[in-house]
C-alpha cells in the first residue's frame, strides 16, 4: 500500500536496534513512501543490534551518533545532507532509555546520576538535536521533526518511573522549541503518544505485559502496534499534515480519552 507520500523527502531516523523497534518500521515504511534517508543509533547499540541488515533493506547508510553528544550530532546531520545530497526534510528521535527503569530502581528511591542519564539520553536528546539542526541550518522549510512520547507523560503509571519525568519534558522541548523553529524556518515539531508496544525498550518497563493488556482491553480500537505508529509518522512527515506543530499526539487506540470500558469491567468480574 504505498503512495509515494515521500517522494523526494530526505530523513534521518533514530533509533532502530532490531525488528521490533519503533523506528525500524517507520524506516520500512519510509522507504517504502518514497523518501531516502540514513539511520543512526548509539555506538553501542550498533554492535547489539542488527541495524545493518535494515540499511542493507534501505539501501543506506549507517552512521553512528550518542545522541547526548552533540558533535557527534553535528557529524551526523553533515554526513547525513552529504550522502542525501540535500537538506532535511524529516527527523525521527525514537531513542528511550532509563538506568533506574532498567535496574528496578524503585520511584521513591531513585538514583540521581542514573535519573540524570534517564533525562539526557530520553529528553535532552531531542533538545540536543533539534539545536544541532537550527545551528546547522541542516532542515528544509516544511521538515517535520517527531519524537515518541507515552502517556505516562501526564498520567501516572509507576512502574515507568523517572521515564515520565523524561516524556513530560521532551513534550515540553516539542512546543517550546516548536515556536522557534515555526516562526524562524517554517518546521514543525511534534510527538506521537504512543500505545504500549512490544519492544526492548517497552518490555523493559515492570508490569509492561499486564498494562499492555490493561491498555488494550480499555482502548476501543485496541492497542495501537509498531507498524501503525509508523505509518501515522509517515503521514506526520508528509506535505499532508503542514499547518501541525507544536502538539502531542495521542496514537493510542483511543486510551486516552477512556475512563472504563465494558471489557476492563468483565475482566474485574472474572
Ligand atoms: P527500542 O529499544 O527498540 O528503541 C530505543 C532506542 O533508543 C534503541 O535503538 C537504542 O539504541 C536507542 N538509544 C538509547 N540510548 C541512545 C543514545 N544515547 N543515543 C542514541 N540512541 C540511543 O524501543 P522502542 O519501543 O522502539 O522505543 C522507541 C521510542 O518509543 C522511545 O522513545 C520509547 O520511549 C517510545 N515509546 C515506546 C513505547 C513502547 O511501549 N515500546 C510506548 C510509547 C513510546
Amino acid at each position: 500500500m504505498s503512495k509515494n507520500l515521500l517522494e523526494g523527502k530526505r530523513g534521518i531516523i533514530f533509533g532502530a536496534l532490531d525488528d521490533k523497534s519503533i523506528a525500524w518500521k517507520v524506516a520500512q515504511v519510509c522507504k517504502n513512501e518514497g523518501a531516502t534517508f540514513t539511520l543512526t543509533n548509539a555506538p553501542i547499540a550498533l554492535r547489539m543490534g542488527k541495524i545493518n541488515d535494515l540499511a542493507a533493506a534501505c539501501n543506506t547508510i549507517v552512521i553512528p551518533a550518542d545522541a547526548t553528544n552533540v558533535e557527534d550530532l553535528e557529524n551526523l546531520f553533515k554526513q547525513s545532507i552529504d550522502h542525501l545530497s540535500g537538506k532535511i526534510d524529516f527527523v525521527l528521535h525514537s531513542i528511550g532509555m532509563s538506568p533506574n527503569v532498567r535496574k528496578k530502581q524503585d520511584y521513591t528511591s531513585l538514583n540521581y546520576d542514573w535519573f540524570q542519564k534517564t533525562l539526557d539520553i530520553s529528553a535532552l536528546s531531542f533538545h540536543k538535536v533539534l539545536q544541532t539542526a537550527f545551528k546547522l541550518d541542516a532542515l528544509n522549510e516544511w521538515a517535520s521533526v517527531l519524537g515518541l512520547s507515552y502517556i505516562a507523560a501526564q498520567k501516572t503509571f509507576p512502574g515507568y518511573g523517572d521515564m515520565a519525568e523524561a516524556k513530560s519534558t521532551l513534550e515540553s522541548i516539542a512546543r517550546s522549541f516548536g515556536y522557534h523553529y515555526g516562526i524562524k524556518k517554517k518546521i514543525r515539531i511534534n510527538t506521537v503518544s504512543q500505545s504500549p508496544t512490544i519492544t526492548t525498550a517497552g518490555s523493559g518497563v515492570s508490569g509492561f505485559d499486564v498494562f499492555y493488556e490493561y491498555a488494550d482491553k480499555l482502548s476501543p480500537l485496541g492497542n495501537a502496534d509498531a507498524q501503525s505508529c509508523a505509518e501515522f509518522c509517515a503521514a506526520l512527515f508528509s506535505d499532508y499534515t503542514k499547518m501541525i506543530t507544536m502538539q502531542n499526539l495521542y496514537h493510542d487506540g483511543g486510551f486516552s480519552s477512556m475512563g472504563m470500558s465494558d471489557a476492563i469491567i468483565e475482566m474485574m468480574r472474572e
